[in-house]
């Protein structure tokens, strides 16, 4: 009896790391969001969280994924799996790059520093927000992967945006990403109702809020004020003098008069690739072709602007029809699985981008989270290549996928 009982109680070494064990738990990018809802005061988890009105973009995103399914290709010797791939002339371990988001030192105080770091270590590009809290120069010398993009947002003051965009040249930043969804901002109805702002101020719904999330409080009150790093000290207003409600901020300091022929501009500042990030429709892909640029980010920002603008994984094969082969497209917006990533390349993307679900996994614990959720991400999109006998990246087509509905 005693041998059976050994046979079948194994003691596994017990993890010391409580980070470690936390996320030994964490099966999906679900499970980061729980864990990151825990412990991420309820303001900052619906600001990260949260979309525009009624969050059917959001939800589409994610849910276009699932209405898709699979034509496996079965007896295809899948012993070799290479998942990398190359866009715009960055190197990418498998073909994922990290989408830009502002204000991401409110999930941890390392912010940008902490997921630059891992994406270097998981060779998958970066981008940094303009609205980062975190400077150019930081993420290079933190991350000196030469892998980075920069997230242009126009400012009325474009001295200041030419300014940016040289010293993203400067400090060796490969490719532009500028953002063209965010005239205004989306109306965030959470954010609303939270009376959030950015940073967080400690008022009395915070403070208990906080109270109640001691080890983020703790953190945030022993670090170095969150600002945009970017611009501090500039006239636009860094966040670090008074707190700034995004959708204030947004309708005072961006450019709303941006167009088509701004792009001309942008050219003339910047040698690199550049991608239009917030493209929504065929007509705007043929467009930003017509005008030359490198790349279109598909995006609707992740259901954060316009409620109903359409699900991303809907507009992939109409604008890879229009104008595949002639821009590079990358699909951003609903990614939360490695599944989910060869989706769309068997759409014709060439390559995906991910926003939220790096900030679920860095509010849920740190860089480690970060690092957590890109092998994750790299081992679905492995194990989904393997099961549909695809080796290689090329071998990833449109029949593999079909639409359910
Ligand atoms: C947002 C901006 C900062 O979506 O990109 O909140």
């Amino acid at each position: 009896m005693l041998d059976t009982l050994r046979s079948v109680i194994q003691l596994k070494p017990i993890e010391t790391d409580a980070t470690a064990r936390r996320l030994a738990k964490a099966a999906n990018v679900d499970d980061l969001r729980r864990m990151a809802k825990r412990r991420l005061p309820g303001g900052v988890f619906d600001y990260i969280d949260g979309g525009a009105e009624d969050e059917r973009s959001l939800h589409a995103n994610v849910a276009a994924y699932g209405d898709l399914e699979w034509q496996p290709r079965v007896l295809r010797d899948v012993s070799t799996i290479d998942p990398s791939t190359s866009v715009l002339g960055l190197d990418c371990a498998f073909p994922l790059m990290l989408a830009p988001t502002g204000f991401t030192r409110i999930a941890d105080p390392d912010g940008e520093l902490a997921v630059a770091r891992a994406a270097a270590r998981a060779g998958v590009p970066y981008s940094l927000s303009t609205m980062g809290t975190r400077t150019i120069e930081e993420v290079r010398d933190a991350a000196p992967s030469g892998q980075h993009l920069f997230q242009v947002y126009t400012w009325k003051d474009r001295g200041l945006v030419g300014e940016l965009i040289d010293r993203a040249a400067a400090a060796g930043y490969r490719g532009l990403l500028l953002t063209v969804d965010t005239a205004v901002l989306g109306r965030r109805e959470r954010d609303v109702r939270r009376g959030m702002t950015l940073p967080p101020k400690i008022g009395l719904g915070t403070f208990v809020d906080g109270a109640l999330h001691p080890a983020w409080t703790w953190k945030f009150v022993n670090s170095e004020p969150i600002t945009f790093a970017n611009v501090a000290g500039r006239a636009v207003g860094d966040g670090g003098d008074s707190a700034v409600s995004l959708g204030a901020y947004t309708a005072e300091q961006f450019d709303q008069a941006l167009s088509w022929a701004d792009i001309d501009w942008l050219r003339s500042r910047w040698d690199g690739p550049i991608v239009l990030k917030g493209v929504q429709t065929v007509d705007d892909a043929r467009r930003a072709v017509d005008v030359g640029v490198e790349g279109v980010a598909l995006s609707n920002h992740g259901g954060r602007q316009l409620d109903d603008a359409p699900a991303i994984a809907e507009l992939i094969e109409p604008v890879v029809d229009a104008v595949g082969g002639r821009t590079a497209i990358i699909a951003d917006g609903g990614i939360r699985r490695g599944s989910d990533i060869v989706k769309a390349l068997a759409l014709g993307a060439d390559a995906v981008m991910a926003g939220r679900a790096y900030l679920y996994a860095l509010g849920a614990a740190g860089e480690a989270g970060v690092d957590h959720l890109l092998a994750d991400l790299r081992a679905g999109v492995e194990r989904t290549m393997a099961l549909n006998g695809a080796n290689t990246v090329t071998e990833i087509d449109r029949s593999l996928v079909r639409w359910k509905r």
